[in-house]
């Protein structure tokens, strides 16, 4: 009686003793994940103990590594330049991505839902490399990071010297305590215990406490745990914004045929824009950035229908689309609508549609279609003492521009070269002095990218004609002012 109760109480205080890293990364998404795998390849970082937790089964995502599921995932994005450029030199993940699902493309063609001769082009000649962006599967990315994770913990010989990196998945963070503050902690003399060699220091560190009953305790806390991260709640940073009131509608289709153009195109509807994105071969994907109402019924609209309506809406005229939504809305399998879509084509100019717009779209692959809420926020800061932030728990933005997660990559970036340097110099790599300077790199670039985002949505979803007018003219502007458009270029390709 007496042994198995000493037993047990030990045992509880094993489970509650928190392990000391120096960086827990919260979020196996795209900047989590990254970010681990940085700091593993870097010379200057991976001696540091670094943890990963993720709420969800990483199982998928490794196994697409092996065995890729047949069809295009829906969850796609548009990568810059210089974000496969730091997935290639910086991290070296590149290697493990499934190139045969990639696919770069050379420019977009956006133009207006109510001024067909208002058009703009993006092309990747000015980018130097003549490649604008790569479309690849978010799972496709954090599988290759993984891969390369895994690869840099078999190299490792000797794990004194070398920490391999742990990924904790089917894990949840309960709560999160600052331990100056909380009630329950541990004494002084219980740090000590745990590891002597981390002294008083460990004093601030703050406690990360998991679902499966244990702690970590983090020298550096980052938060890559998405829009609603419970580490900026933690931490008391402010994020500000709002949510547009409409959904981007997702999903995977075919067209009629490959594509020689390897382009992408973006039609701003006065609902939202709407664009289609190539991927290899005759496939390819569409954001629709919709009403809430558009948006309910894109999810309901029959499957055989749906590939017209969406060439419908890349190519007639708004009041025709309205006609369109208005059969669908009494009866979303009113097959009807097919003879009339068709019709409606067949009084375009084909050599117009040939060459301003994209091709026929034939297929929806079924059950490919998803919705999510549009928003924008942005922290007020990437930093509290012992606390950082990356990816969409710094930052959400709307779609149009396909920023998200290279904004998530560039602050990755940032931040693993802040660190570097606080090593090389013998700082405290969880000190604010050395995470201010992730702050000043990678704040400001983000604002401006979120502001010019925000207004070109406010400009797009306004309908009143003398606006539309200007809006159009403006376009036209945009397009012979190489200069400015050459911006907006280095801004999407990320250069
Ligand atoms: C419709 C749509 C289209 C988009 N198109 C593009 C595009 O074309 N180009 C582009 O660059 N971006 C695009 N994005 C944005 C992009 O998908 C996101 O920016 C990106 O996924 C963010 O990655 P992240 O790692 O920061 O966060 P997330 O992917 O949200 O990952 C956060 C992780 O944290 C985990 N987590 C949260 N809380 C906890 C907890 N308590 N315990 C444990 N784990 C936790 C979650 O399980 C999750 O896995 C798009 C987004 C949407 C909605
Ligand atoms: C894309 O389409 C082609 C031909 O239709 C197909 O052979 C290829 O495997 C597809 N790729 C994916 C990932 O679906
Ligand atoms: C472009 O707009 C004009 C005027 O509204 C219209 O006559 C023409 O058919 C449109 N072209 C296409 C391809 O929609
Ligand atoms: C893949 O896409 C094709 C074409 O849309 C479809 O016929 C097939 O059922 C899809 N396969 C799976 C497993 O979803």
């Amino acid at each position: 009686m007496w042994k198995s109760a000493t037993r047990s109480l030990a045992t509880a205080a094993l489970v509650s003793a928190p392990k000391l890293q120096d960086v827990v990364i919260i979020g196996g998404g795209p900047a989590g994940l990254s970010l681990l795998a940085a700091l593993k390849n870097s010379h200057k970082t991976k001696h540091l103990k670094c943890t990963l937790v993720e709420g969800s089964n990483l199982d998928p995502i490794r196994d697409f590594g092996m065995d890729p599921p047949e069809n295009y995932t829906n969850r796609v994005v548009s990568l810059t330049p210089k974000s496969v450029e730091f997935m290639q030199e910086k991290i070296g993940s590149w290697d493990f991505i499934n190139l045969d699902r990639i696919k770069f493309y050379d420019g977009i063609r956006a133009y207006d839902g109510q001024d067909n001769s208002s058009r703009i082009s993006f092309d990747g000649t000015t980018t130097g490399s003549g490649v604008l962006a790569a479309m690849s599967e978010n799972i496709n990315i954090q599988s290759s990071l993984i891969s390369k994770i895994e690869q840099l913990n078999d190299e490792i010989i000797d794990e004194e010297e070398d920490q391999p990196a742990i990924i904790l998945d089917n894990t949840k963070v309960i709560d999160i305590e600052d331990p100056l503050n909380a009630q329950h902690t541990h004494s002084h003399s219980d740090l000590n215990e745990i590891d002597p060699s981390a002294g008083d220091e460990a004093l601030d560190w703050p406690i990360i406490k998991l679902d499966n009953g244990e702690a970590l305790q983090a020298r550096l806390l980052v938060g890559a745990d998405g829009y609603n991260s419970p580490v900026r709640k933690f931490a008391r940073i402010e994020s500000r914004g709002w949510q547009y009131d409409r959904w981007g509608v997702v999903g995977t289709i075919k067209m009629q045929f490959e594509d020689y153009r390897a382009l992408g195109w973006q039609r701003f509807l006065s609902t939202g824009p709407l664009a289609i994105l190539p991927l290899t071969d005759d496939n390819a994907t569409f954001v629709w950035s919709s009403t809430p109402e558009l948006a309910e019924l894109l999810l309901k609209v029959d499957e055989v229908i749906f590939p017209h309506l969406l060439t419908a809406a890349m190519t007639l005229e708004e009041v025709d689309l309205q006609y369109i939504y208005k059969t669908l809305q009494n009866n979303p399998n009113d097959r009807s609508v097919l003879e009339d879509i068709s019709w409606r084509l067949s009084k375009k100019d084909i050599s117009d549609l040939e060459e301003n717009y994209p091709l026929p779209v034939t297929e929806l692959v079924p059950g490919s279609r998803a919705r999510f809420p549009l928003k924008l926020s942005h922290a007020d800061t990437y930093m509290a003492p012992r606390i950082a932030l990356v990816g969409d728990a710094a930052h959400t933005i709307h779609p149009l521009a396909g920023q998200g997660l290279n904004m998530g990559q560039s602050d990755v970036g940032h931040l693993v070269q802040a660190l570097e340097k606080g090593v090389d110099r013998g700082m405290d790599i969880g000190s604010t002095l050395v995470l201010e300077n992730y702050v000043a790199d990678a704040w400001p670039s983000n604002h401006m990218i979120l502001g010019a985002c925000d207004k070109l949505h406010k400009i797009f979803a306004v309908q009143w004609t003398p606006f539309v007018y200007l809006r159009g003219f403006g376009i036209k502007t945009l397009n012979s002012l190489g200069y400015v458009k050459d911006l907006m270029v280095q801004t999407i390709s990320g250069k």
